[in-house]
């Protein structure tokens, strides 16, 4: 796997691929990796000829400070588990390469979607998220880019913004990895202690709750109940609870196409997750 740090470098070898006819796989990442990045590459290694995986902890998408600075960076073994995979290329640049003028201005209106959920919880997270893959499309050109339906609402302002701008990239939404007793995989799981661990088992549980009385329960019914599972530990502070129209990410009024999505402090540490329900 071949490791490049400067934006210039990783163009111009992606574009020498391009001649040769090849598709460009992007799989933009903030590393600390686990099975469900490493799924995003499997898939850009079976849809494209050649498959570059970005890892930044991006600055200007932490409304948070501490939360950037505790970010976990374990670059030596993501770039095993890169290597592992039969990743092409690896792009790590520095922040000062990604941003070289200090407070850049990215004036991108990401619309109603900045204002819903994580938008509403986050002000100014999706401003950063997008600032930064479209730097990260500019400089890899891809043909395709792969996302995760962990966070469906970046997915959704992504699909704006590569509709807004008219960027010749396709891109690919792929399943929720999970651990096996259902804790959607999280780089931010491991600062979970053992029991924070167990309660955060409280998220899959209340998602698979309303997904399968999604049809024996009214909407009301199935948050309240499933509100329920959050109140068994004093370590679960729930932020958001709603079941959505998956297009717009609107609360629901009445049955059809939904999504639910929850996003809960367990302990000092956030954790989102979500559902298809029909
Ligand atoms: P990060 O949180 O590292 O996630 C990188 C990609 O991995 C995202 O598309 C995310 O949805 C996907 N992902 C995370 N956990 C997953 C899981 N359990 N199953 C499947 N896919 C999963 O998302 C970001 O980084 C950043 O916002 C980024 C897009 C890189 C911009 O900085």
């Amino acid at each position: 796997m071949k490791i490049i740090t400067r934006k210039e470098d990783l163009t111009s070898l992606l574009l020498q691929h391009k001649q040769e006819g090849k598709r460009i796989g992007l799989v933009p990442t903030m590393g600390a990796l686990h099975q469900g990045h490493l799924s995003l590459i499997q898939q850009s290694l079976t849809y494209t000829d050649v498959t570059v995986a970005s890892i930044f902890v991006n600055p200007t998408q932490f409304n948070n400070k501490a939360d950037l600075l505790k970010y976990p960076k374990p670059i030596a073994e993501d770039i095993a588990k890169l290597e592992q995979t039969g990743c092409h290329i690896l792009f790590h640049p520095e922040v000062e390469e990604m941003y070289p003028v200090v407070d850049e201005p990215w004036n991108y209106d990401v619309g109603e979607l900045d204002l819903l959920l994580e938008g509403e919880f986050r002000p100014g997270h999706y401003k950063g998220v997008t600032q930064i893959v479209y730097k990260l499309f500019k400089t890899a050109i891809p043909d395709v880019a792969f996302f995760g339906q962990k966070d469906y609402q970046q997915f959704l302002v992504i699909k704006k913004m590569v509709h807004d701008f008219n960027l010749p990239i396709q891109l690919k939404s792929c399943d929720i990895i999970r651990e096996t007793d259902g804790l959607a995989m999280s780089s931010r799981n491991i600062h979970l202690n053992p029991e924070e661990r167990l309660a955060a088992l409280s998220l899959s549980k209340a998602l698979i709750f309303i997904k399968d009385n999604y049809n024996l329960l009214s909407l009301d019914e199935l948050k309240q109940q499933a509100n329920k599972f959050f109140t068994s530990s004093n370590l679960l502070n729930v932020e958001y609870l709603r079941i959505c129209n998956p297009d717009n990410l609107h609360d629901l009024q009445e049955k059809g196409p939904a999504i639910a999505l929850i996003a809960c402090f367990v302990g000092t540490t956030r954790l989102i997750d979500n559902m298809m329900l029909a």
